[in-house]
């Protein structure tokens, strides 16, 4: 069972004031807050042992590819992966995308088709547009339901022969929808196309196992992860990872190198170009650590309490519409309150010290669907509390009182 004044004491920023008023931070779908842990990682690194790796002879640099690498085992355990070479390190979700979807262009024929979900970021749509404008590929959509769902029945008609690719996020960050991947996994690859899934928002909540999940790609950030920014992860099959070519050339991931004839390296430093992100590499593993010592089970049961209360008191307030609402979903409440503008909301619960996101959530087809310019999102983590969503109720009803 999660001890959250244990936890809240683990995360400094938690103790800090905004406008005056003690910080309630539900933002956590964009980015989530750092434990003590994780930035003693980084000043650890930066203290002792900054340099660069797989370069040098010298300690330092033998010291931080150690731990670079010991990260990359890491997260090769936590998403059960086969092979450690199967983890690339990235920047980011939105680099691990375009680094499949630059990858698939020399694999991609005019007339193919690519699938992705109704549900997506603009960073699991936007790529794939571009894909299909340089090979001549053809983008289908799985729509979705009123109630934030993908139609699955839709799915399975629209996966032929032709299909190449499917794309989708595990988890909807602008409506915490947890969608059935397995079951696209699945049918995808009655017609051997590849399956990227999108695990931006699912890995806060969800330990995926890429093996169980059969899944041939699968990407997150560690910043939505008590990680830093900067960093992420590309899982890719041994088999998709040796097919696709590099995405960048440069040092580190060649063989060898002459004008004549460049040699690629093998995984992963085939994708892994010029100086990467070290210390971040390291903290991500750290972050890790620090999550699994929690529980991800455990997290998931204490959010699952923090959305039913959170759902039941703002549905209280006259007018307020909760958008995306199945059954199987994360701590994400996305919702509107009559016809007042969700940035006004979100300006006025700022100077109440609380900390929500207003907009679009960078996937404008959800809010077209809905005809919303966007949504007010609330999402939860395992260090807030059910006197922290008192506190966005009542500053809610102070909000729609003097906007009404
Ligand atoms: N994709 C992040 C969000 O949903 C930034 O807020």
């Amino acid at each position: 069972m999660i001890n959250v004044d244990k936890i809240r004491a683990d995360f400094p920023i938690l103790k800090r004031e905004v406008h005056g008023k003690p910080l309630v931070y539900f933002d956590n779908a964009a980015t989530s807050q750092t434990p003590q842990v994780v930035i003693d990682a980084i000043a650890d690194y930066y203290s002792n042992y900054n340099s660069n790796i797989h370069r040098g002879v010298h300690t330092l640099s033998q010291e931080a590819t150690d731990k670079y690498e010991e990260a990359r085992i890491k997260i090769q355990h936590h998403f059960n992966a086969k092979e450690a070479y199967e983890i690339i390190l990235t920047s980011g979700t939105t680099h691990s995308i375009n680094m499949v979807a630059s990858g698939f262009a020399s694999l991609i024929q005019k007339g193919d088709e690519i699938i992705v979900s109704a549900l997506e970021h603009h960073s699991n749509i936007v790529p794939w547009q571009m894909l299909c404008e340089k090979t001549g590929a053809i983008l289908k959509v799985i729509p979705m339901l009123e109630n934030g769902a993908l139609d699955m029945e839709v799915y399975h008609n629209l996966v032929n022969e032709k299909t190449k690719l499917v794309f989708c996020n595990h988890v909807s960050n602008a409506l915490g929808t947890i969608n059935p991947i397995e079951e696209i996994i699945e049918k995808a690859h009655t017609v051997n196309a590849a399956v990227l899934i999108d695990g931006a928002q699912a890995t806060p909540h969800i330990k995926p196992d890429v093996q169980a999940l059969n899944v041939d790609f699968y990407v997150a950030s560690a910043h939505k992860l008590c990680g830093p920014t900067g960093v992420g992860l590309l899982y890719g099959k041994q088999e998709w990872l040796e097919k696709l070519p590099p995405y960048q050339g440069g040092g580190e991931m060649i063989a060898t190198v002459s004008f004549e004839k460049t040699t690629y390296a093998g995984l992963p430093h085939k994708f892994e170009a010029g100086t990467p992100n070290i210390c971040g590499g390291i903290a991500f593993g750290a972050a890790l650590d620090y999550m699994n010592a929690v529980g991800l089970d455990e997290i998931a049961a204490y959010e699952a309490e923090l959305l039913a209360y959170g759902t039941k008191e703002l549905l209280k307030i006259e007018g307020l519409k909760i958008f995306g609402n199945t059954s199987e979903k994360t701590a994400v409440i996305s919702f509107n309150v009559g016809e007042i503008h969700p940035y006004d909301i979100g300006a006025i619960l700022d100077k109440l010290g609380i900390a929500v996101r207003t907009g679009h959530h960078c996937a404008q087809p959800i809010m077209d669907f809905y005809k919303i310019p966007g949504t007010v999102r609330a999402s939860f983590s395992f260090y807030n509390t059910k006197e922290e969503i008192d506190v966005l109720v009542n500053g809610l009803k102070r909000a729609v009182m003097m906007l009404s």
